[in-house]
């Protein structure tokens, strides 16, 4: 049976990146996927111009009906996937404050598509396989400064249903302008990013609860701060490097390591430590 890689959002950037590096050392099929076929065929013939070729299928994560007809491919051509990396994503850097269609904008994209993620793809998900969220520091707990926030998004109980209240929360906030933005570090600055990443790292944990029967990992990872365009070039290392930690993850790290918040340097962080200083500034994008 061949292995089968799929990477979202991997058009350019990190995404890009850990495609390239699977191509070059993984056993088997490699799914480039992206929302729009001109950007994602464009990438896929840069990797041919390296000798290297990609599976390409397009793939909207907010669109319901792009992950079914994805799924029914996959299904129908492969069985299953062995390796799923949930990359795609959008930040708005360069507004620190979002106005409530932003907000819903990047919230949508980068946490509310994992649950449709979830309930069509990780079905095909074969036993023992690997599934990786691409989250953020933005995602780890100590973003958040709501005290009833943190005591629920820590329960050892939690449920999707906290989860989702919580970005709710924010939603609704927003909208209505009674959002206080001291609920979330660095003044609040890009707090939707911040909520559906730490939203998402949350979710990491329940989804890898559901899947432990099949021995499948899953884990949210920090990639650090990369040159992609979502950072406009700033960055301490490019995108191959940054794919170095996530093609670890999915490639070699122990099949023991699950539900985890990883750095980019390979740490296993405690995500639960809200007094830690493993939260986003912004300042750091001024470069
Ligand atoms: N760069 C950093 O410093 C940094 C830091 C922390 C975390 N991250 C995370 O690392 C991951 C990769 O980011 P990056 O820096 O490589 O960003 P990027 O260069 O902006 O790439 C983002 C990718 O996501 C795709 N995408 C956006 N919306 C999508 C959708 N609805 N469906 C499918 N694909 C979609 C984009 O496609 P289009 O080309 O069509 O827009 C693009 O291919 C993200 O999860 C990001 O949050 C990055």
């Amino acid at each position: 049976m061949e292995r089968v890689a799929v990477v979202t959002g991997s058009n350019k950037g990190i995404g890009f990146a850990i495609v390239k590096g699977l191509l070059q050392r993984f056993q088997g099929v490699v799914y480039l996927t992206s929302r729009d076929e001109g950007r994602g065929k464009d990438a896929v013939a840069k990797l041919n111009q390296l000798g290297l070729y990609p599976q390409y299928h397009q793939l909207d994560v907010t669109d319901r009906l792009s992950i079914t007809k994805f799924r029914d491919h996959i299904k129908q051509k492969h069985g299953g996937i062995d390796i799923l990396v949930n990359n795609a994503a959008v930040a708005n850097s360069t507004a620190l404050y979002n106005s409530y269609e932003e907000c819903k904008t990047i919230v949508d994209i980068n946490y509310f598509s994992i649950l449709t993620i979830q309930e069509l793809l990780f079905p095909l998900v074969r036993d023992n396989g690997r599934i990786l969220n691409i989250s953020s520091d933005c995602g780890h707990l100590s973003n958040v400064r709501n005290k009833y926030w943190i005591e629920r998004l820590s329960k050892k109980d939690l449920t999707l249903e906290d989860i989702n209240e919580f970005v709710n929360w924010f939603l609704d906030g927003v909208k209505n302008n009674t959002f206080n933005y001291d609920d979330i570090a660095d003044d609040g600055k890009i707090a939707a990013y911040r909520v559906a990443k730490v939203a998402l790292s949350a979710n990491t944990r329940l989804q890898q609860k559901a899947l432990e029967g099949r021995n499948i990992s899953v884990n949210s990872m920090h990639p650090g701060l990369v040159q992609t365009d979502m950072t406009r070039g700033v960055g301490f290392y490019s995108a191959d490097q940054a794919a170095e930690t996530p093609l670890y993850l999915v490639l070699e790290a122990p099949a023991t390591l699950k539900g985890e918040y990883i750095w980019y340097d390979r740490r296993v962080l405690d995500w639960y430590d809200h007094k830690a200083d493993y939260y986003f500034k912004t300042i750091n994008l001024k470069q």
